[in-house]
């Protein structure tokens, strides 16, 4: 399991323990002694196998909109287990809740030692992409290439957003943001451009505190702002509807669009559409005609609890290339 590690001596024991067992990447001295007392200030996140850490990755910031991701390491044992990526998506969603829009990443350029052309497929198959090669930053049998990614473009968004329940802020959310949640909720696909998902923004406290007294059990009690998603069920074409995957298609464009804004949220529908129809509450209370059902709220606010991805199947279990099962 991964954990967010606390307190420098913790931090220090886990950087050397691992890098003096990774001397291919971490032979010389004195830059493993840099990275151990470095380390020790800036966040760091641990894999876990029982008691013992096997694997750590810490940040550094290097600019008001830029991260770094200073230092790495598994043991050999571990490798090829999705620990690195595992560490890196703990990462990733940390530094884009703490607004950075760009991460980093330096290495030894590709094509000089077979361990280094590793770490750069490594780093190439988490989405970073070449930034620059600087020869002579290291030393000139060490060319350093540059990875960044931009932690703000569509697939690391997708990559950070995660169904949140905790605390919201109370901060309230300015209304230009909210246009341009409920704006990616219209610009997205729809059968036959029926268009037939719409929304209410509720930002009134007296008509949120209405909405909330209904959730039950109660949910989003704290958010300063919700998208209540309608739906017409509109035949596309002969009795051909596609109306929920029009309004699935709009609920994913905003959450994204919510999570590019800094803010976080959940897909809330089984809970309003189960037998008690806390969905025909919510269209009374917001005076919704009778042709639209409400299907979703979206919570809408600034974070004030930690989450975690929950976890998911193997990429290989559910992605293939070209054919379902082995050939023959
Ligand atoms: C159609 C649909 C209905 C959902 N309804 C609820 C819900 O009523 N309550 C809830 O807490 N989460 C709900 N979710 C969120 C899922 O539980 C969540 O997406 C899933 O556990 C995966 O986690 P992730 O969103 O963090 O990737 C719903 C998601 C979908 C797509």
């Amino acid at each position: 399991m991964i954990r967010f590690v606390e307190g420098q001596e913790a931090k220090r024991k886990i950087t050397r323990e691992i890098l003096e067992a990774l001397p291919e990447w971490f032979e010389v001295e004195s830059s493993r002694e840099q990275y151990i007392r470095e380390s020790a200030d800036e966040p760091m996140w641990a894999f876990y196998d029982g008691d013992r850490a096997v694997g750590f990755l810490c940040l550094k910031e290097t600019g008001r909109d830029t991260v770094e991701l200073a230092v790495t390491g598994v043991l050999k044992e571990c490798h090829r287990k999705g620990i690195g990526r595992r560490l890196f998506a703990a990462a990733r969603d940390y530094a884009s809740r703490k607004g950075y829009s760009f991460i980093q990443v330096k290495t030894v350029r590709y094509g000089v030692y077979e361990d280094y052309d590793r770490t750069n497929e490594f780093y190439r198959s988490l989405g970073f992409r070449e930034l620059e090669v600087i020869e002579d930053l290291w030393d000139e049998d060490n060319p350093c290439q540059i990875y960044v990614m931009s932690l703000k473009s569509a697939v690391g968004t997708i990559a950070t957003r995660h169904s949140y329940r905790g605390e919201f802020s109370s901060d309230s959310v300015p209304e230009s943001d909210l246009e341009i949640i409920a704006r990616a909720g219209i610009d997205a696909p729809s059968g036959c451009n029926k268009q037939t998902t719409d929304m209410i923004v509720v930002n009134d406290p007296a008509v949120l505190g209405d909405i909330k007294a209904v959730l039950d059990p109660p949910v989003a009690q704290t958010a300063p702002a919700m998208i209540v998603v309608l739906t017409r069920r509109i035949n596309a074409y002969r009795d051909r509807c596609f109306a929920i995957q029009d309004y699935s298609a709009a609920i994913e464009n905003m959450l994204l669009a919510i999570v590019e804004l800094g803010y976080q949220s959940c897909w809330y529908e089984g809970h309003i559409t189960d037998e008690d129809r806390i969905c025909d509450k919510i269209a009374s209370i917001l005076g919704v005609p009778d042709e639209y059902d409400v299907v979703c709220i979206l919570p809408v606010g600034k974070a004030l609890d930690d989450f975690h991805a929950p976890s998911k199947k193997a990429f290989a279990e559910r992605v293939r290339f070209n054919r379902f099962g082995q050939e023959g």
